[in-house]
This record gives C-alpha cells, structure tokens and sequence, in this order.
C-alpha cells in the first residue's frame, strides 16, 4: 500500500495506492467524515465494470448509495450533462452532506468534481480514477471542469478531493489506446520532473503496457501522483510552477482542437506535443541531439495516429493564439533545459514553426 499525503491546509487529503483496493473501498471512505449517502458518478462503460460492484460494497457497509451515469466520451463533458446530474440530485433530494464519488476516467473525474464544487454551494467529493491518464494525473490536485462549445476545460473550479483512491488492476480492461494515452502523460512526469524516472522507463519501455509487474505498475502511479503532489503543494491555483505540467499541451491541445477532438486521444496529442516541446528544446540548444533521440524513441513506443496529411503548420500555430497560457507578454511555452528539469518561457516565433513543421512534416 502506498501513501501520499497532499498537504493543502484545510483541503489536505491522502491518494492510497495498491492493487485490489477496491474490494476494501468502503474501508476508506469511511475514513473520511462521510455521510451514510454516496452519490456514484460514473459512465457507461465503467460502470458494469467498477460502479456497480462498488454501489454493492458500499450498500453492503451501510451507505444509501445512488448511482448517475453518464454516456461515455469526451462530448459529454458538457454543460447539457451537469445540468442534467444537477436536475437529477435535486429530484432526489441529495443533501449538502452528502458526498459525490467519481467512479471512472477523466471526463467523469472532471465532470463529477465540477458538480461536486457547485452543487449546493460544494459537496465532499471522492476520486477513484479507473484511466492511466486520470490515475496518474487528473485525479490529483483538484481541477475539476467542463467544456464549453467555445473551449476545452474552460468552465471550471479548483476543488480538491477528499480521497483519491487508486486499484492499478483496473487497467486490465481499459482498451490499450486509453493505456497508450495514460503512458504519454507519465512520460511527461519523467521529462519534465524526474530523470531517473526517464531511464527506468528506457530500460523497458514495453513493461508498463504490458501491466504484468504490479508491483512496479503501482510505484511509478505512485512516483506520478508525488510529483504533480509536489507541484500542487507549491501552487494549487497555476500561477506559476504548475504550468510546468502543460508540457507538451499548447501544441497537443492545438492539434486536439483542429482535428475537433474526434481523431486524437488526450495522451496521443500530447505525445505529438512533447515532440514538438523536445524539438523547441534542442534548437534552443538546451538538450543535445542524443537526448532529443533519445526522448523521441520512447515516445514512438507509444503508437499514435500520424499527424493528418492536410494538417497544416499555420493552422497549428492559429489554433495555440487561443491558448490559456498566453498572457500580455505572449504565449508561454514549457521546454526541457534537460531531461527532468522544465523551464517556462516565451519562445521565438521561428523556433516555434521550426518545431512544429519538425511533426507535421517530418513525425517519426
Ligand atoms: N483535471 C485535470 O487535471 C486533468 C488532467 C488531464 C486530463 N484531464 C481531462 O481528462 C479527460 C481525459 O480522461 P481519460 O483519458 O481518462 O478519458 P475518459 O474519461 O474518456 O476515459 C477513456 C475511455 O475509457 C473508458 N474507461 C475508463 N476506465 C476504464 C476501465 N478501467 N476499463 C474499461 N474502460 C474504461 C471510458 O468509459 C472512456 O470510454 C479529458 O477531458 C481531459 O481534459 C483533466
């Protein structure tokens, strides 16, 4: 069993880690000062799978449980859905004391966390992450939100979980692009944060997709949820150090958005961004060629749709101008000054093109 602890005053709370936990979930979430009702939010495909068993356990220990689920994917991560989980909560009659469990992958964690931060002024709000991608990262440190047709993520709070509670066995039925996906983002905790992270993933770059070594799957989430932990402690709000989490976003997101989040998944369009980010870093001159290699090897272990043919460098660059992180001095990029160590800076135009042209044109 692993546990980290995020240390954020009144909001603080524990991630337990290890596989088969969530035969024993109602064991923890009557560690927290819960009500008797749980509110399962969950979606199609997760919850034969994970929701229901839960509902059972937790039905078993005492709770009154109700279950909401979701059509699964990304574009029901919408207004039309929370308005629908809020009419529902209210028909009934879930009270404030109440505590909302997100059972599923991203879209359901953000989706369940955005509802759980406004409805009724806030309800206490448990995470169980059944995705790589959201075991690793949006499970932890509390930014919860939605979509709006004009923009991802961009209706959102800041609202942290009471208990993140993390079963790595569940990967065994995520479908192996969701896996593929998830990995990217590890992959991003190793280049921007820990570079001997980055070497043990070199060693075999295969093994955590084979998800055979439990033990070993369970210490690298766990090596993930420390890292963004650590990020979170120093600023929850991303004013500044968790930007260093977008590595690989501008250019990923940029793609995501042209090719109207239909072609690429979340991770898949980050990994083609952290090329484009590896790239910028090298004609910066920060990292050598070597390393630039070295970087991009382990990325094409992850397969990816290619970059589409007619995608161009323009519409690249018109896609990031509508980028959160641009501020009044321009777009603020994360780059690598080395592997495990990121920098936030503006980055020249041409360098920018450079990099981008480097996937669109040349990719791997
Ligand atoms: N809040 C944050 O800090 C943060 C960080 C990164 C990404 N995100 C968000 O996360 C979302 C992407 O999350 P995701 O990649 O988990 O996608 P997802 O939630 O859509 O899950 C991917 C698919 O896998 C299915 N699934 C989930 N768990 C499963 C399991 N164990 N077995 C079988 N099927 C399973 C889901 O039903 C879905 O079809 C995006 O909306 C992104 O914006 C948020």
């Amino acid at each position: 069993m692993n546990k980290i602890q995020v240390h954020l005053d009144q909001k603080s709370y524990s991630i337990y880690i290890a596989t088969g936990l969530l035969q024993s979930m109602p064991e923890y979430v009557r560690q927290i000062p819960v009500s008797r009702t749980c509110v399962i939010i969950t979606d199609t495909n997760v919850d034969p799978l994970y929701a229901q068993p839960a509902a059972n356990l937790l039905s078993q220990h005492g709770f009154q449980v109700f279950t909401y689920v979701i059509p699964a994917g990304e574009p029901y991560k919408s207004q039309a859905t929370v308005s629908q989980v809020y009419d529902w909560l209210l028909t009934e009659n879930i009270a404030r004391d109440a505590t909302i469990i997100a059972i599923g992958g991203g879209v359901v964690g953000d989706l369940a966390g955005f509802v759980a931060a406004t409805y009724l002024r806030g309800v206490r709000f448990i995470q169980i992450p059944t995705t790589l991608l959201a075991q690793v990262d949006s499970s932890v440190g509390g930014k919860v939100g939605i979509n709006h047709r004009l923009g991802k993520n961009v209706i959102g709070a800041f609202y942290q979980p009471a208990l993140v509670l993390i079963d790595p066995m569940v990967l065994t039925t995520l479908p192996r692009r969701e896996l593929y996906s998830g990995y990217a983002e590890v992959l991003k905790y190793a280049l921007i944060l820990d570079a001997s992270m980055f070497v043990k993933l070199q060693q075999n770059p295969l093994k955590l997709l084979s998800l055979s070594d439990w033990d070993w799957l369970a210490e690298i989430i766990g090596t993930c949820c420390s890292l963004k932990r650590d990020i979170v402690q120093h600023d929850e709000r991303e004013h500044g150090l968790r930007r260093i989490l977008n590595f690989g976003h501008t250019i990923g997101h940029a793609l995501e958005a042209i090719t109207e989040y239909a072609y690429f998944k979340h991770g898949e369009a980050i990994a083609w961004g952290m090329i484009a980010a590896a790239h910028i870093s090298f004609l910066k001159n920060y990292i050598s060629h070597e390393d630039f290699r070295a970087i991009t090897q382990l990325l094409s272990c992850l397969e990816k749709p290619p970059i589409p043919r007619s995608l161009t460098v323009q519409q690249v660059l018109d896609a990031m101008s509508t980028d959160k992180k641009i501020d009044e001095h321009g777009l603020n990029f994360i780059t690598l000054k080395k592997i495990g160590k990121a920098k936030i800076e503006i980055v020249e135009q041409h360098i920018l093109r450079a990099a981008i042209n480097f996937v669109v044109h040349e990719g791997l």
